[in-house]
């Protein structure tokens, strides 16, 4: 059970859609009392669409998020004693579930704090979470950016990432973070993004990087951030042993 509190991604989408059907919500009510059949057909169409794509954004990020990457770690089936870093740490979703499975291992979360990409997006708040999940020990928590990491080349065995990258401003920083997450991974170390968009952008630059055992696939519906276009893909990679 979780027990630290992770906010809600990108806030503006869901408040907008949110709000979007309530008015065509009261649009129908309105036009079948006014006996306005079509139109208000029309904006039952609306709201629908409006309250299916808040209702799917607000389950992915409160809750299919966290089901996701439970999975994903499943799949991973750490050792217990890795070196991990999270890109975009957040307030600490990934990063705490990793330190959950965790023994002799650490993870480092590194973050700009952007409060438009996640509500209430802090340092201390997600140090907190780390502490109310009882793993505290095993987490640490930098102000950097991932375009520039500031770790030595092959640092860490596992390098994760959720829902971050796409919110570089440009595919040119995007190539860059990736650079960077594969520069400090260890060989032997394995790659693992879970984005929304521009994954296909991600796979191309790990394979120019020379990465191996390059898989993207699309994730199920609880990664769906209102509708399935907008769905979560997960992009693995591992460094060759040299
Ligand atoms: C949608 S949130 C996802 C947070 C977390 N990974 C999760 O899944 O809950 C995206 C995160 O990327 C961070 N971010 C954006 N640009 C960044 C950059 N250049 N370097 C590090 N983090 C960045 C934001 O501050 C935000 O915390």
């Amino acid at each position: 059970m979780r027990r630290g509190e992770y906010g809600y991604d990108a806030p503006y989408f869901p408040a907008i859609f949110g709000l979007l059907s309530v008015a065509a919500g009261l649009g129908a009510a309105i036009f079948w009392w006014h006996g306005e059949f079509r139109l208000a057909r029309q904006m039952t169409f609306y709201f629908v669409i409006c309250f299916g794509n808040t209702s799917s954004f607000l389950y992915a990020t409160r809750r299919g998020k966290f089901l996701e990457w439970e999975r994903i770690l499943d799949y991973l089936n750490l050792r217990g004693d890795e070196a991990v870093l999270d890109m975009g740490c957040g307030r600490g979703a990934v990063l705490t579930a990793v330190a959950r499975r965790l023994t002799t291992g650490r993870v480092t979360g590194v973050d700009i704090w952007s409060k438009v990409d996640q509500s209430g997006n802090a340092m201390e708040v997600t140090l907190r979470n780390a502490l109310l999940e009882g793993v505290s020990d095993r987490v640490q928590i930098e102000t950097e950016d991932m375009c520039a990491l500031p770790f030595p080349d092959s640092s860490f065995d596992l390098v994760v990432s959720s829902l971050a990258i796409h919110n570089l401003r440009s595919n040119a920083d995007r190539k860059r973070a990736i650079k960077e997450g594969f520069r400090v991974l260890k060989p032997g170390g394995r790659i693992v993004i879970a984005d929304i968009r521009a994954t296909a952008l991600y796979e191309e630059e790990l394979l120019a990087l020379g990465a191996s055992n390059v898989e993207r696939r699309r994730l199920g519906w609880r990664f769906w951030w209102g509708n399935p276009i907008a769905s979560t893909s997960l992009l693995t990679a591992s460094k060759a042993l040299v």
